[in-house]
């Protein structure tokens, strides 16, 4: 039988080998890091250009371990090599939208960021999984894959969870249920043609089409995809961090432990949906080695033809504006 102490050793080893970057300690970052840390994924390397900052919430985020029972390590940079090594890469860096604009106003100035980043990842952690949550998401997720050259598989956008959690919520409020009954169901892009899929959408198993009237389900769909607005309009600076920043530790953790979750990702579409060369929300499987498979919903026209005018409108700006 093993002493206490190896066993204690050998948990420890298996978490520390594994290590995740966060590129921005700012909200969503910090976030994401902070319930990465609660799950015990693993190494966390927190890394942003102002250095005491990312420092700064690594110390706070050590000390909380005694008070929320983690350990490991958890250190802050403003130096791409501490990042050698890391499984996951989670991007968070970038400017927040404002009230008043879109994540489409973003484009600019967090390109440029993401050009940046994108060339620390690629030269400091190769092999690394890299789970985007910049904005605009689905055009930052197709430029970061650009920019690294990655397999497309290992190049993964956040947003799918955060607007399925955002609708799962409000379907919780109409039912009067439980929000862990909930299942949604939103594709496409993550910005203003989004795609809820009410029929997609069950509470323990019944398809809320069958629990509330038309005009709430169309109700629930309008503020799902406003979601993000309103919180932007509700804060006056910066915008939704919590949800944000959770939904990319659930990634990480599907890929690190190699859960196979099927979750709504943005990914790279071959073909699928009758879509290439996008990146674009729809069901993925996650595991190790990224997006392990793309899922193909049937749909019905309506639902397809919103689903192509949102990847079709994301195609245009990243010809128009980011020139590919
Ligand atoms: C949101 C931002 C993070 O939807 O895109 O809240």
């Amino acid at each position: 039988m093993k002493h206490l102490r190896e066993t204690i050793e050998d948990d420890f080893m298996a978490r520390e080998s594994r290590k995740i970057a966060v590129i921005g300690a700012g909200n969503v970052g910090a976030t994401c890091a902070f319930v990465m840390a609660e799950r015990k994924l693993g190494e966390i390397v927190l890394l942003d250009i102002y250095e005491g900052f990312a420092k700064g919430k690594a110390l706070d985020m050590s000390q909380g371990g005694q008070v929320l029972n983690y350990d490991g390590k958890i250190t802050g940079t403003s130096k791409y090599e501490d990042i050698s090594g890391a499984d996951v890469v989670v991007v968070t860096s970038g400017f927040p939208r404002q009230p008043g604009m879109s994540r489409e106003d973003l484009i600019g100035k967090n390109a440029e960021i993401i050009s940046q980043v994108g060339a620390g990842i690629r030269d400091y952690a190769p092999d690394s999984v890299v789970i985007m949550v910049t904005n605009p998401l689905d055009l930052m997720t197709y430029h970061m894959q650009k920019v690294t050259g990655f397999d497309p598989k290992k190049v993964i956008g956040q947003a799918g969870i955060l607007d399925s959690a955002r609708m799962t919520h409000f379907v919780a409020q109409a039912v009067g249920c439980s929000n862990e009954d909930v299942q949604a169901m939103v594709l496409g892009g993550h910005g203003d043609t989004m795609v809820p899929l009410p029929r997609y959408t069950t509470v323990g198993g019944i398809p809320i089409t069958q629990l509330l009237k038309s005009d709430e389900i169309d109700a629930i769909s309008k503020r799902t995809a406003s979601g993000g607005g309103e919180i932007v309009k509700l804060l006056e600076r910066g915008s939704a961090f919590y949800a944000p920043g959770s939904a990319a530790a659930i990634m990480a953790e599907s890929v690190l432990n190699d859960r196979k979750r099927m979750l709504p990702c943005s990914t790279l579409l071959t073909g699928q949906y009758g879509l290439e060369d996008v990146y674009i929300g729809v069901p993925v499987l996650l595991g190790k080695d990224g997006v392990e498979n793309i899922v193909e919903l049937e749909l019905e026209d309506d639902e397809l033809n919103s689903l192509q005018s949102s990847a079709n409108f994301y195609k245009s700006q990243l010809s128009d504006i980011l020139g590919y």
